[in-house]
């Protein structure tokens, strides 16, 4: 994350800031994001005095702490999903969405798990003879916002954290919070999918940004504390929505697009380009590249070609640490960590995201210095060779350029807070500057696996430049001629003009 406050040592990789997902007592129906309790630690991870040590631990490395807000659902084990469900005229019911069924005896309408295996979004409950809304697995009963009772609650768990001296939250689902108060279908067009300009009523409802204000405001009565929405939003004029029409909603909103779009430059390009455009003024990209819910960068451009696959990786490092905005790396991407291979009998995740959750490799020894106990996936079969241990001294490894890229950021400030301007058109490069008062750097990545050629004299660019950084560790350093620049296949630059 961009911190502009001073640190004092913030651990060899130098990151700023650290996410934790959910580690709150929970039954692990969706490890985790089925909170049975916000309000503590789970006994199988530690006891909140161990959180309150890593948390002071972190701060006293210049490391900022967010913690994972799960607002959209509880466990259906939570003390309040459980009086919820005890009757119909407990105080807790209209905590949650029940409703009753269709004369037929169908679900209220037409609204679908996010998770395909379930199927619809609605679990009837015999014993009080309604249903109930889950946008998961009917493990995780989704809270009625439209509630006052429910918002006052959930305000509380905020300010338990922020008393605590959390930096901030990722929330969860942040677009999902507030749907249709009258529970109406969603438009039969979107049974395949998000269709542009036709409006979800399960999701994304207006009333969202009411609460996303009411975060805010609760946040910034703390001072200098954060949130950043994971906003499953592919649509990038809805998702700037989110910064909130005054810049009053969330700071920093996921975009999500290269976790989806082909590796090409001209995807790549055009995202990138579109989302500056369509951000408004003080608003702020955050770009990601691979996360618990998807396939991890190195095995997502694999393309049955691993030796490219991983030089892929390192273009694509470099172009997250050196767009415009704030880069979230996903634990085990800096060494280029793949997805494990899970076999059927060990599979745990109904919506099968096992492969990108195996354990962070950390050595080659057992347990990959992960654990000495056995670990709820299987060790990536990579292990031995893709690991912390082996690579901290390789000038040449994944987690040596991912150093490399993120002091690098620390140090320039056009990285950190200049202009991004795109150059050029050249086939299968995408290319930009980055420019803050007399720093401008010139950063153009070779998307494709032949050699590729950046005319930088069409684009007005100097004869030449310094070389920086280089994904390929064979690039001898010093002056660049930029009239004509070669990049190797899959190789991206960082250069000095
Ligand atoms: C998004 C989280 O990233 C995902 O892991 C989880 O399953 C759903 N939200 C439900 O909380």
């Amino acid at each position: 994350m961009a911190s502009h406050r001073a640190w004092t040592s913030p651990g060899s990789l130098g990151v700023d800031a650290i996410w934790l997902s959910p580690f709150y007592p929970s039954p692990m129906a969706d490890f985790g994001y089925d909170v049975a309790d916000y309000c503590d630690v789970a006994p199988e991870y530690g006891t909140l005095a161990d959180f309150d040590e890593l948390l002071a631990q972190a701060h006293r490395r210049g490391i900022r702490v967010l913690v994972d807000f799960v607002p959209n659902h509880t466990s259906d084990r939570h003390p309040w999903f459980v009086a919820s469900r005890s009757s119909r005229e407990d105080p807790r019911r209209d905590w949650y969405v029940w409703r009753d069924p269709k004369p037929d005896g169908s679900p209220p309408n037409n609204w679908r798990s996010i998770f395909r295996a379930v199927g619809g979004a609605w679990t009837f409950d015999h014993p009080t003879g309604q249903y109930y809304l889950h946008s998961f697995l009917p493990q995780q009963p989704d809270l009625d916002w439209w509630n006052p009772e429910v918002r006052a609650a959930m305000h509380d768990v905020l300010r338990f954290w922020l008393d605590r001296g959390v930096d901030g939250f990722r929330i969860d689902v942040a677009h999902k919070m507030a749907r249709d108060p009258e529970l109406r279908d969603n438009p039969a067009e979107l049974a395949q999918g998000d269709v542009a300009g036709i409006q979800r009523r399960d999701e994304d409802w207006p009333e969202v940004h009411v609460i996303l204000r009411e975060f805010r405001r609760l946040l910034d009565a703390y001072g200098d504390r954060m949130a950043v929405g994971e906003v499953g939003i592919y649509d990038p004029e809805r998702l700037v929505r989110y910064f909130g029409e005054a810049q009053d909603e969330l700071q920093l909103a996921f975009n999500f697009a290269f976790l989806v779009q082909p590796w090409r430059a001209v995807a790549f390009r055009k995202s990138v380009d579109r989302y500056e455009q369509l951000l408004p003024a003080g608003a702020w990209p955050t770009y990601t590249l691979s996360n618990h819910d998807n396939p991890r960068a190195r095995s997502r451009y694999a393309d049955g070609d691993d030796a490219g696959a991983v030089r892929r990786a390192r273009v694509a490092a470099m172009l997250l640490l050196t767009l415009r905005g704030t880069p979230f790396l996903y634990y085990g991407e800096e060494i280029g960590q793949a997805d494990g291979e899970v076999p059927a009998d060990r599979v745990v995740d109904r919506d099968g995201r096992d492969p990108e959750r195996t354990p962070m490799q950390w050595d080659a020894g057992p347990g990959a210095g992960f654990t000495s106990g056995d670990p709820w996936l299987p060790i990536g079969s990579e292990a031995r060779a893709v690991n912390v241990a082996a690579q901290r001294d390789d000038p040449r490894s994944m987690l040596s350029l991912y150093r490399r890229l993120t002091w690098f950021r620390r140090r320039s400030v056009a990285l950190r807070e200049g202009s991004y301007r795109p150059v050029g058109r050249a086939p299968g490069v995408f290319a930009y500057l980055r420019e803050a008062g007399t720093e401008r750097l010139l950063v153009a990545l070779n998307f494709g696996h032949a050699p590729a050629e950046l005319r930088g004299g069409d684009h007005g660019l100097p004869r030449s430049g310094t070389l920086e950084i280089s994904t390929d560790p064979d690039r001898g350093a010093g002056s660049v001629p930029l009239s004509s620049l070669e990049l190797g296949p899959d190789e991206g630059v960082v250069i000095r003009l």
